[in-house]
């Protein structure tokens, strides 16, 4: 009997999976996650973790499951395993996410942000709120901008960058351009998405969207120089991870008008977000990192994963290895 240890909640659905499979599962008595310390005493005997992107499984944590065989991340980023994978492989240890599942959710929320920066609709809803229902005119307060027929900028055309530019290209007619370290020939041939230089991406277009995983290269890709390039009508959408954008520089781009506005729902120190973002209303949507918070979503994630320590602890590939 192997022994499966969860740091939060886990659907009882996929617990009564691999129980049903002859493991014994140790998780959460309720829905607060298990302490740091806690899960990491309970690997000492374990055979594999199922944990959050919020879990931060670094070499304490792999030195304390002296016998683990599988990390399952539910999340499809795993920047949070920051053990090397490489030398998790030399003992063994396999690291598995949970990609696919959640593309069309986070593109979904991607354009909810998007639309919802560009509309300005918790704006609107507050305002309906207060009973402060604008007088309609001509130019009357809220008018927001066009997202139809505008030219979309995806930075990352991997699985969510191409899902997000379908959605632009063929429900809202827009022009595709993006940037990617390698070239993504079926979102060109799709979706008539045009490869561009970085720079150039930020110069022509009216709305950006980040889908890159946070690396060294891509740490903070979003800076000064970088909102000095974009147009002043830009609305920028980070759906990816929060350090990304450097939150200092986007709080000045914004409340200088040097861009428009943004649609964020991803933050640099999470739980935290820049005090300068919570003052910032009029075309700025905070989300709390929502990208796939749906039933439908987390449910599939929660499946994926354990099928990945199902598939491991029998002795199989594990289905979706990071690497
Ligand atoms: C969410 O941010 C994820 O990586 O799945």
């Amino acid at each position: 009997m192997a022994k499966v240890v969860c740091t939060s909640y886990v659907f009882p659905e996929e617990i009564g999976r691999l129980e049903a499979a002859g493991h014994r599962v140790v998780g959460p008595e309720s829905e607060a996650p298990l302490p740091r310390a806690r899960w990491i005493a309970e690997l000492s005997d374990a055979d594999a973790l199922v944990c959050l992107l919020t879990d931060r499984v670094d070499r304490e944590a792999l030195r304390a499951g002296r016998s683990l065989r599988i990390v399952a991340n539910v999340a499809v980023g795993y920047e949070n395993v920051d053990v090397d994978v490489d030398a998790a492989r030399e003992r063994g240890i396999v690291v598995t996410n949970t990609p696919d599942v959640l593309t069309e959710a986070t593109a979904d929320l991607t354009f909810a942000l998007l639309l919802g920066a560009a509309r300005r609709i918790a704006e609107a809803d507050a305002a309906v709120r207060r009973g402060a229902f604008p007088a309609w005119g001509l130019d009357q307060a809220l008018t927001g901008s066009d997202v139809h027929g505008k030219t979309l900028g995806i930075v990352g055309m991997g699985r969510i960058g191409t899902a997000v530019a379908r959605r632009g290209r063929l429900g809202f007619g827009m022009e595709v351009l993006y940037h990617n370290r390698s070239r993504n020939e079926a979102a060109e041939a799709e979706l008539s998405a045009a490869w561009v230089p970085f720079d150039e991406l930020l110069a022509e277009s009216d709305v950006v969207c980040v889908h890159v995983p946070l690396s060294d290269e891509t740490h903070h890709l979003f800076g000064r120089e970088a909102f000095a390039r974009m147009k002043p009508s830009v609305i920028l959408v980070n759906v990816a991870r929060g350090p990304v954008v450097d939150e200092e520089a986007l709080v000045d781009a914004l409340a200088s008008g040097a861009i428009a506005g943004a649609g964020l729902d991803v933050y640099e120190r999470e739980p935290a977000v820049h005090p300068g973002l919570i003052a910032l209303t009029e075309r700025v949507v905070l989300a709390p990192h929502l990208g796939s918070a749906t039933r439908e979503t987390r449910r599939a994630m929660a499946r994926l994963a354990v099928d990945n320590v199902l598939a491991v602890l029998a002795g199989r590939d594990a289905i979706t290895p990071v690497s």
